[in-house]
């Protein structure tokens, strides 16, 4: 069973992970007004992963005899002036939710909570490749400057990318 506190930190977190999924939503919408259809596309899918993320921890709360409570999800921004800043950004925001990911551990581990401690070990490693996976394409992103052509590489390379739930461990 869930204590009230670990309840209300995880539903924070479900807020937390829609928020993420409604930024890149929108920014997924930014990419497909410049015609950047394979950042919209990538977009696109880091928007669904993020849902799975939400659901995942209601799922939780749930199988813990807790209880969802659904909050407002904040407005995202709706326009940056390049690609960089935008996934900039989006190494940012990721950098922010690990921060999150960590406190809920430290929680757990405070509250003696050890099946949910395990249960966000697979956060922990998800925010490894998250923030890895953002900072390559802000790497290939500075190395392609202003040079068209590299950027339509990149945005082919990245609308190749599909969702597949990761498998429930
Ligand atoms: Fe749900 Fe991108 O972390």
């Amino acid at each position: 069973m869930l204590n009230k506190k670990m309840e209300q930190a995880i539903n924070a977190q479900i807020n937390a992970e829609l928020y993420s999924s409604y930024l890149y939503l929108a920014m997924c919408a930014h990419f497909e007004s410049v015609s950047l259809g394979g950042m919209a596309t990538w977009m696109r899918m880091q928007a669904q992963e993020e849902l799975f993320h939400a659901i995942k921890m209601y799922d939780f709360v749930h199988e813990r005899g807790g209880k969802v409570t659904l909050s407002a999800i904040a407005k995202p921004p709706g326009q940056w002036k390049t690609p960089l800043a935008v996934f900039t950004a989006v190494l940012e925001h990721e950098q922010k939710v690990t921060g999150l990911i960590n406190d809920l551990v430290n929680l757990a581990l405070d509250e003696r909570d050890h099946a949910t401690n395990i249960f966000l070990q697979w956060f922990v490693t998800e925010q490894v490749e998250e923030e890895a996976s953002a900072s390559t394409i802000v790497d290939k992103l500075k190395l392609i400057g202003t040079d068209a052509n590299g950027l339509f590489v990149l945005d082919n390379e990245l609308g190749q990318r599909v969702f597949t739930p990761p498998p429930a461990a």
